[in-house]
């Protein structure tokens, strides 16, 4: 496994993808729902690669019942890719045990359980969040995830807490259950994301951390836009990597090391290349043309007329329109 540095990553079985990282500050690439598939991942690596990716959240009940091929496509991995880990989520522990033995054989670096989405469609039932008002069941999922995951190491993914910060109640009692990472949202479960991300509160966890399970990674997570911003957070706070989400809607270059300007060219050539790695990964009609339009903005944006070439991308129907359009436009 080659890191971002360029260096092979020397793992020996007794050290895991997230000690490995351990050894000097990192940043990783969030798992986002409909953003961070196969091809965005690999444009990311490809442009300035993070440490470790994150798969979207795939439901383990979906994939234990006959509805198992439109998660499939969520926990499709590329051989080239850098360390990545699959993200779960669910509520049967059974479930948990039986998706995790089934990944352990694909080329992951590690499962991560969602105990952190807040959407309500999605708590409902008990799943991700919901999880911090039923700590037994919690458990229960980590240590069935644990037991199917083999070698592969198992980390969670949460927030502060329910209503109010509950560092040791709930975060503590996490730390102490043998997960290889944690990573922390710096905000409530009722915060959603209206308000700034608690960093104020990310030397109290590794505090406890130090106290409670040393050996434990930790990464913080909320409002980073990218690793130059990330390494300050972790100089600041003691955290040993952060996570980044949104701050790759705004600049698809935020791995990078010295921050640098990014010219038009450079930008359409990025979305060119999402549209080659879009192509030759699915085939016809197994991805849908429309979501495809979410990432637009992505590369197309701070240049001279990005608002107007955005809004006739926004128009167009197949990915061959989107190609003309690009290769049409004026670059100086
Ligand atoms: C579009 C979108 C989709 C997301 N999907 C997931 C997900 O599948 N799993 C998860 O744990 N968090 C998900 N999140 C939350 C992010 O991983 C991250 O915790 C959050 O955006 C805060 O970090 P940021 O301020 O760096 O964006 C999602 C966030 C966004 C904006």
């Amino acid at each position: 496994m080659v890191d971002s540095y360029g260096y092979i990553l020397l793992m020996n079985t007794t050290q895991n993808i997230w000690q490995t990282l351990r050894s000097r500050p990192f940043a990783a690439l969030a798992p986002m729902d409909d953003v961070t598939d196969v091809v965005f991942r690999r444009l990311v690596q490809e442009l300035a690669p993070a440490d470790v990716y994150f798969t979207e959240f795939a439901s383990v009940e979906g994939f234990c019942s006959p509805g198992r091929k439109a998660i499939e496509r969520r926990l499709h991995i590329h051989a080239e890719e850098g360390p990545v880990v699959a993200q779960i989520w669910g509520t049967t522990p059974e479930y948990f045990r039986e998706m995790a033995t089934e990944l352990a054989g694909r080329g992951f670096a590690g499962i991560d359980i969602n105990m952190g989405c807040p959407v309500r469609d999605i708590i409902k039932n008990g799943g991700c969040s919901a999880l911090i008002n039923t700590p037994e069941l919690a458990a229960e999922i980590i240590a069935a995830t644990k037991e199917g995951a083999g070698d592969l190491p198992v980390s969670v993914k949460t927030r502060l807490g329910w209503s109010k910060p509950e560092i040791r109640e709930w975060l503590g009692f996490l730390m102490q259950l043998d997960i290889a990472a944690l990573t922390v949202h710096l905000r409530t479960v009722k915060e959603m994301s209206k308000v700034d991300a608690h960093w104020e509160l990310a030397r109290e966890i590794v505090a406890l951390r130090d106290e409670l399970a040393p050996e434990l990674v930790l990464m913080g997570n909320g409002d980073v836009e990218d690793r130059h911003a990330a390494e300050e957070r972790i100089a600041e706070t003691g955290q040993d990597g952060v996570m980044i989400g949104r701050g790759i809607f705004h600049n698809p270059w935020a791995f990078e090391r010295e921050a640098t300007e990014h010219s038009i060219d450079e930008r359409l050539a990025a979305l060119t290349r999402h549209l080659d790695i879009f192509e030759s990964t699915w085939q016809d009609g197994e991805k849908r043309f429309d979501p495809l339009k979410r990432f637009f903005k992505i590369y197309v944006q701070g240049f001279d007329g990005a608002a107007h070439l955005r809004a006739q991308l926004m128009d167009c129907k197949t990915i061959t329109e989107v190609r003309a359009l690009l290769a049409s436009f004026p670059r100086s």
